[in-house]
């Protein structure tokens, strides 16, 4: 598993500009690419059984920009130029938390107890699904079925990362049923690292961005990891102090760094859970293909 995530979510790229991604990916040898479709700031994948999502919830972006999204036809357009590519497309509908958009669609989704608008900003942590009404399970069984129907590859992605404003009571509890709803629709789940909090299945994978004891959780499952560090792998953290672009809450990433190490070594997680590594670029700071390979190159053929 080579893998990169774009996050399509903060600010929103073109078809165009997601094929000239593969095509770079592509050339390093990459095989995955997963797409970060839904966050509190937009929805960028066309359900057909629930419109408002990207008529609503796909109207803003970051800073207020142009923002969009994909069609059931372009997401297909993208995962066919992918395959073409011998790459394969994982998309990412991220839950509990990171649900502002989704919720400003659809309001009865939401489990934060405030009225929820459109949101532009770029904070993390306030927005939640209520995970005790039947009906939130029925949207997501919907929205797993429909995107799992165009797309060929073996994982659907259900985020799961600071749902800061759900009770770990109530997060593993949501956890555990969307785990069997993603299976129920022939996938296999992957979620950031916080999911092994929940008692999965070992065929659920775990994605290590930041916690060793929620990667200690996922190794006692004997589930597999997807190697992410923050602190070498975001391809959206800064260079250095004078990058054009980018964050800094995890590290600076000069270029050496982001090549010098080496998965099974930085956090001591046996080579037999390692599924492979991901390189994610999270884009609340870029939003044209300049900028995304400005972060992501040379970076990422490290
Ligand atoms: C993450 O960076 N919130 C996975």
């Amino acid at each position: 598993y080579r893998g990169s995530m774009l996050d399509v979510a903060r600010h929103f790229f073109s078809v165009k500009d997601v094929k000239k991604y593969i095509d770079l990916l592509a050339y390093y040898k990459y095989n995955v690419l997963h797409l970060h479709l839904t966050d509190d700031q937009g929805w960028r994948i066309e359900i057909k059984s629930w419109p408002k999502l990207t008529e609503v919830g796909g109207s803003t972006e970051v800073g207020g920009g142009a923002s969009g999204f994909y069609t059931q036809e372009d997401y297909t357009e993208i995962v066919n130029y992918a395959a073409s590519h011998h790459m394969i497309v994982v998309p990412e509908v991220d839950m509990p938390g990171h649900t502002n958009a989704a919720s400003a669609s659809y309001p009865f989704l939401n489990g934060n107890g405030k009225k929820v608008s459109l949101y532009e900003g770029t904070n993390v942590g306030f927005s939640t699904f209520d995970t005790r009404k039947d009906t939130v399970y029925a949207f997501i069984d919907d929205v797993v079925r429909e995107i799992s129907a165009i797309t060929p590859g073996p994982y659907f992605h259900i985020g799961g990362d600071e749902s800061h404003v759900t009770t770990s009571k109530d997060y593993i509890y949501f956890v555990e049923k969307v785990e069997k709803i993603v299976q129920k629709h022939g996938k296999r789940m992957i979620g950031w690292d916080e999911v092994a909090t929940a008692n999965l299945d070992s065929t659920s994978i775990s994605q290590f961005w930041a916690s060793k004891e929620n990667a200690d959780f996922a190794i006692a499952k004997n589930m597999k990891i997807i190697m992410s560090p923050a602190k070498k792998a975001y391809l959206d953290m800064e260079y250095d102090t004078l990058s054009k672009h980018g964050l800094h809450w995890a590290a600076y990433i000069p270029t050496d760094t982001a090549y010098i190490w080496t998965p099974e070594e930085y956090e001591g997680i046996p080579i037999k859970n390692i599924l492979g590594i991901e390189a994610p670029l999270w884009s609340e700071t870029i939003s044209d293909i300049d900028e995304l390979e400005y972060l992501a190159f040379p970076r990422a053929i490290g």
